[in-house]
C-alpha cells in the first residue's frame, strides 16, 4: 500500500536521521563551502538525464543492457587524463564485446566524475594501539594515517567538485571527439593486453566488427549509420553519499519543475544507507534522476517493496536500478525472495549485479582482495537465477581499472597472493583490471546471448 509522502525539499534529510556522514567541526567553512557549490555550474543537465531514464526504461523492459563501472574511490593523487581515459577505453572495449557478441544495445555509464566519497564499516581505525577517524574519501579526508589528514575538512569539497568537472569534460570529448569513433575499436586495446589471450579475443572481434563496417561503406549505408558508429553516449554515476554536497548542485528544472541532482546522472544510494526512514532515502526520493540501490544479502523483501513505493510511487521503467551485491555464497538463498516479491507486486525494476562488494576478503599477505573466481560465479548464479524465477538481469557493476594493477586474484594472469604487492594501487577496495574486466565481458556477453537466445525461444514456444 502506497501512503501520501510529506513534502519534500532539497534539504528535507536534514530533518532524518544520516549514517555514514563525516562529523565536521567547522560548521562555519562547511556552510561556506555548500554556499559556493549552490552557486557552482551543475555537470550534468536534465534533458541527459532524462535521455538516460530512458535508456534505462528499455534496459528494465530487457531490450538492453546496463554496463556500470569504475573507480571503488577517485582520488586527488592519482588525477590524470592517462587513468581517466585507459578506464573509459575498457569500459568501451566491454560495451562492445557485449553489444556485438550478445547482439544488445549496452547503456554505458562510468563510476567516474564524482566517486569520491566511501562508506565504512567502523567509524575509526586503530593502527599500532593509535585510534583515528576512518578514511572517507577525498572528497572528505585524507587517506594517511595522521591525525591532520583523518580530520574531515569541507574545503575538500570544491577541489571534488572541480576534479569531478574536469574528468566529465575529458570524457565528453572521449565520447564525442572521435576517441570512441567505432572504426577505431582496433586502437582501444591497450598495450599491455595486445600480447595477452584476452586482447587476441579482443582483435578477432574488433576485425569482425572492422569488417562490418566496411561492408556497411561498400554498401553505401556509410552514412546512415549515423552518429552511433562515430560516438558514444556515456554517462556517470556515484555513490549520493555526502548528502550536503549533493543538495548543493541539486537544481530545479524551470520547464517541468522537476529537481535534478547535477552532480552525476546516476546517483545511487550504497549497502549502508539505505534505511528507509533514513536521510539518504529521503533525499533520493525527490530528485528526477534515475537513481541505484545497492541490496547486500540481508534485505528484507518487504522492506525492498517498502523502498520501491517510496522512490518510485508511480513505477516508472528506468527510474530503479537494484543493485545487488550479495556474494557468491549467499547469492544463491538472498536473491530469488527479492526477485519474487518485486515480481509479485509487478514492480517495473532493473536487476543489476555488483559481484564485487559480496567478494572481498583479506589474503594471508594482508592485503584486501577478491578472488576472480568468486566475482564469476556470483556472475553466472546471478543469471541462472534469472532465469529460473523469467525475470531479466539486465546489468553489471563492477570495480575496474584500465591500469595493470594487481589488486584481484586469479584471472587469465593468475595472480597470486604473493604477486598482489606488485602493483597494489587502490585507495579503497581492490578492483579488477583491464585484462580481467574484458576476460568478464565475454563470458557475460557469451551467458547473455544464451539467455537472450533461450528466452526468445520459451517466448516462441508458449
Ligand atoms: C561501493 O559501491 O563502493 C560500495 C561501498 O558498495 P556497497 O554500498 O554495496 O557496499
Ligand atoms: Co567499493
Amino acid at each position: 500500500m502506497q501512503h501520501p509522502q510529506p513534502p519534500w525539499t532539497p534539504a528535507s534529510w536534514r530533518n532524518k536521521s544520516a549514517a555514514q556522514l563525516p562529523d565536521y567541526d567547522e560548521p562555519t567553512a562547511l556552510a561556506e563551502v555548500e554556499q559556493r557549490l549552490a552557486h557552482s555550474l551543475p555537470l550534468v543537465f536534465a534533458g541527459e538525464i532524462e535521455t538516460l531514464r530512458q535508456q534505462l526504461a528499455e534496459v528494465a523492459a530487457g531490450r538492453a543492457f546496463l554496463l556500470q563501472g569504475g573507480d571503488c574511490a577517485e582520488s586527488f593523487a592519482d588525477f590524470h587524463d592517462r587513468a581517466i581515459t585507459d578506464t573509459f577505453r575498457v569500459l568501451l572495449q566491454m560495451a562492445v564485446v557485449l553489444t556485438f557478441a550478445a547482439t544488445c544495445p549496452v547503456v554505458k555509464v562510468g563510476r567516474m566524475a564524482g566517486q569520491f566519497a566511501k562508506p565504512r564499516s567502523a567509524p575509526t581505525e586503530t593502527r599500532d594501539g593509535v585510534k583515528l577517524p576512518s578514511y572517507r574519501g577525498d572528497i572528505v579526508n585524507g587517506l594517511d594515517f595522521t591525525p591532520e589528514a583523518r580530520r574531515p575538512d569541507p574545503r575538500r569539497q570544491l577541489r571534488a567538485y572541480s576534479q569531478s568537472a574536469a574528468t566529465l569534460n575529458l570524457l565528453r570529448a572521449l565520447a564525442q571527439g572521435g576517441f570512441a569513433d567505432l572504426h577505431r575499436v582496433q586502437q582501444w586495446n591497450l598495450d599491455f593486453l595486445r600480447a595477452s589471450p584476452q586482447g587476441a579475443r579482443y582483435r578477432d572481434l574488433a576485425d569482425r566488427i572492422s569488417e562490418t563496417l566496411a561492408f556497411i561503406r561498400a554498401c553505401g549505408l556509410d552514412a546512415a549509420t549515423g552518429p552511433q558508429v562515430r560516438q558514444v553516449q556515456f554517462y556517470t554515476s556515484h555513490e549520493a553519499l555526502l548528502l550536503g554536497y549533493e543538495q548543493a548542485l541539486t537544481r530545479r528544472e524551470p520547464v517541468t519543475g522537476e529537481w535534478y541532482d547535477g552532480s552525476t546522472h546516476l546517483p545511487w544510494i550504497g549497502e549502508r544507507t539505505r534505511q528507509l526512514d533514513g536521510a539518504h532515502v529521503e533525499f533520493a526520493r525527490g530528485i528526477a534522476n534515475p537513481i541505484g540501490l545497492k541490496l547486500g544479502p540481508s534485505t528484507d523483501p518487504d522492506t525492498l517493496l517498502r523502498l520501491l513505493d517510496v522512490l518510485n510511487p508511480d513505477d516508472r521503467p528506468g527510474r530503479l536500478t537494484l543493485i545487488s551485491r550479495m556474494g557468491a555464497d549467499r547469492i544463491d538463498t538472498a536473491l530469488p525472495p527479492l526477485i519474487r516479491a518485486v515480481q509479485r507486486e509487478g514492480r517495473q525494476v532493473i536487476w543489476s549485479c555488483d559481484p564485487m562488494h559480496g567478494n572481498t576478503l583479506e589474503a594471508s599477505t594482508g592485503y584486501k582482495t577478491r578472488p576472480f573466481a568468486r566475482i564469476l560465479d556470483e556472475v553466472r548464479c546471478f543469471f541462472a537465477i534469472h532465469r529460473a524465477e523469467g525475470s531479466y538481469p539486465g546489468g553489471m557493476h563492477f570495480e575496474l581499472t584500465g591500469q595493470d594493477v594487481t589488486e584481484c586474484l586469479g584471472g587469465a594472469q593468475a595472480i597470486t597472493e604473493q604477486g598482489l604487492a606488485d602493483r597494489y594501487h587502490t585507495q579503497c577496495d581492490p578492483r579488477l583490471n583491464a585484462s580481467q574486466s574484458l576476460e568478464l565481458a565475454f563470458l557475460i556477453a557469451e551467458t547473455l546471448k544464451d539467455y537472450r537466445q533461450a528466452t526468445m525461444k520459451d517466448e516462441h514456444d508458449e
